[in-house]
């Protein structure tokens, strides 16, 4: 009978957490996405939470260029409930602030120029890391962002680290915004993506950098089905391992 019981045991597949950090449009989402689909994973997109809670600064007026009123927003944090919710006809989950859907404004190039002024605050950040520990604390998980595999899971089984060139990856940022606006300017989408990764990587917060136990991944001549083989590969390693153990 003991011996029954165990074989149940070992036959269930421990879940492993899967980070992925950096820089900006290194297409983090659509691997984190893939390899979540294919794993039966959660994928949180840790980047939109920290959009949503700039989108509230700009609508409340609160940031803008020359102004950033800090006080009145952290006074406003414990306000914010922020939420991923996923609908049947949705090919992926949207975020919302209090109800509010904002999946469609968070993308915006108006959010992301102000993005990492407001991803500096330790306050913003306290509030949405430990959202992030909670939504992985039953492993399962694939989060994508900037600190996952050095501040939010430090002990996840595996870490990712996606590099690309500047300009490969400002296309591939302009070709997104275009379907969306057409007057979108290419100078301006890679002046955005070198801004935000110099703040990104210079900040004293859990600043982007590499895990010393990540793989790095160079895509810029990478296609996604080869990104995604590579990474399949290293997860299932790793779960073989960790259900080893
Ligand atoms: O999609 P993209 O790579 O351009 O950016 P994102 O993942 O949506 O993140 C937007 C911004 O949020 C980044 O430029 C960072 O300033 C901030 N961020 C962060 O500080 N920490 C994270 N874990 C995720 C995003």
């Amino acid at each position: 009978r003991r011996l029954a019981i165990r074989t149940t045991h070992k036959q269930k597949q421990k879940n492993i957490t899967i980070a992925i950090d950096g820089l900006s449009s290194t297409g983090k989402s659509t691997l984190a996405r893939q390899l979540a689909e294919a794993l039966g994973y959660i994928y949180v997109d840790s980047g939109a939470m920290y959009r949503a809670i700039t989108w509230v600064a700009l609508k409340e007026g609160l940031i803008g260029d020359g102004f950033f009123h800090k006080a009145q927003l952290i006074e406003l944090l414990p306000s914010l409930e922020l939420k991923f919710i996923k609908k049947p006809e949705w090919i992926k989950a949207h975020m919302f602030v209090n109800d509010v859907d904002v999946e469609h404004e968070i993308r915006k190039l108006e959010v992301s120029r102000f993005v990492s002024s407001v991803a500096k605050l330790p306050e913003v950040r306290t509030k949405l890391v430990q959202l992030q520990q909670q939504m992985g604390k039953s492993k399962g998980v694939v989060m994508d962002g900037r600190d996952i595999g050095t501040v939010v899971f430090p002990d996840a089984e595996l870490k990712i680290f996606m590099t690309a060139s500047p300009e490969v990856r400002a296309k591939r940022r302009y070709a997104e915004l275009l379907e969306a606006d057409k007057s979108v300017d290419f100078q301006e989408v890679l002046d955005n993506l070198n801004e935000r990764d110099k703040m990104d990587s210079t900040r004293n917060n859990s600043p982007l950098i590499k895990a010393l136990d990540a793989i790095e991944i160079d895509n810029s001549e990478m296609d996604l089905e080869t990104q995604f083989q590579l990474a399949l590969f290293h997860a299932k390693k790793r779960i073989e391992k960790s259900n080893k153990n």
